[in-house]
């Protein structure tokens, strides 16, 4: 696959000292789906701002489509829509020509026929001729996605698309979004919501404090997510794990109160009967057991932290 995106040395202060991105590099890869996932004010927003050309950058490149942003300004910015975090749009405009207009603020030639179809395609036909204010929240959405699709760009940004949306208007949105990227555009998310990013993206990437911390293939992320530990409670507290115990890699916690096993749900056999079998056998009695997922949210949540305590 072609690069479309090219971020170098990434770095934003802000004129109060304030510095939102720290060296951030990253490319991404035409076509594919990538989540950016962050913390409120993790500098989510400040990065697809200076891509697309709102703020500056303090140092560093970014290349859209191969056009450097601040060089080649106009290439850069016509390669992209943007559908910003704050919904902002003339109440009192027609669906319609408020698309239309988008269109012609980038120098494109009139298409009426790209515009029904970017409107048949969100849904938002039968309401061309209604004024942006009798539309629902959802609806100003999809509005603003067609805005940000009239010209024909080859990446979109959604800068949270579901934030404040209900589960089914939500789920609503993912399958726009994966009916989008069948078009062939490149698309990427900021997300608070951990699920979006399992959901939707093929790369996800976890931003925090301006640093990307990790990027990481969904696929290798969701094989890290069916890992679950098993938590062994035990009747009488242990000093050492036993040496019957070693082929489970199991450690004690909780004062040598518990047992802990990481296994792989995925895997044919998960070792957790064999365990149980064999503190049987050893005469190690248990008071309890509970198992729990580690899941995006854990891995994002370790990362976040390691990075606070830090
Ligand atoms: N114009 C500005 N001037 C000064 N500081 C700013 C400005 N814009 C953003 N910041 C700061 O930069 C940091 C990153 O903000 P940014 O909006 O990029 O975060 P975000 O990841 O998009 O957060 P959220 O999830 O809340 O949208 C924050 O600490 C914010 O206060
Ligand atoms: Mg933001």
């Amino acid at each position: 696959m072609a690069s479309i995106i090219e971020i170098e040395g990434l770095t934003k202060s802000y004129a109060s000292g304030f510095k939102a991105l720290n060296g951030v590099d990253l490319t991404i890869e035409e076509g594919e789906i990538f989540a950016l996932l962050g913390p409120n004010g993790a500098g989510k927003t400040t990065m697809i701002s200076i891509i697309c050309g709102i703020a500056r950058a303090s140092s560093g490149s970014v290349k859209v489509a191969g056009h450097d942003i601040v060089r080649d300004y106009r290439g850069a910015r016509a390669a992209i829509g943007l559908v910003p975090q704050e919904l902002s749009t003339d109440q009192f405009e027609r669906v319609i020509d408020t698309v239309t207009f988008s269109r012609g603020l980038f120098g494109k030639p009139r298409n009426p026929a790209h515009v029904e179809k970017i409107l048949r395609d969100l849904s938002l036909w039968d309401k061309r001729n209604a004024k942006i204010l009798e539309l629902s929240g959802g609806m100003k959405r999809r509005v603003m996605i067609a805005k940000a699709l009239s010209h024909e760009p080859r990446v979109l940004f959604l800068d949270e698309p579901t934030a404040g949306v209900d589960v089914e208007l939500r789920r609503d949105m993912w399958k726009l979004i994966g009916q989008l990227r069948e078009t062939g555009v490149t698309i990427i998310l900021t997300t608070h919501y951990i699920e979006e990013a399992e959901e939707m993206a093929d790369r996800v990437g976890v931003i925090n404090r301006g640093e990307l911390m990790l990027v990481e293939d969904k696929t290798a992320l969701m094989k890290k997510l069916g890992k679950k530990t098993l938590t062994v409670v035990l009747a009488e507290r242990l000093d050492a794990v036993p040496a019957e115990l070693a082929e489970w890699q199991v450690t004690l916690k909780g004062d040598g109160q518990e047992i802990e096993y990481i296994f792989d749900t995925q895997a044919e056999r998960t070792g957790v009967s064999s365990l149980l079998r064999r503190l049987g056998d050893l005469g190690i009695g248990y008071k309890d057991l509970n198992t729990a997922q580690s899941s995006l949210e854990d891995i994002f949540v370790a990362l976040v932290h390691r990075e606070k305590a830090a």
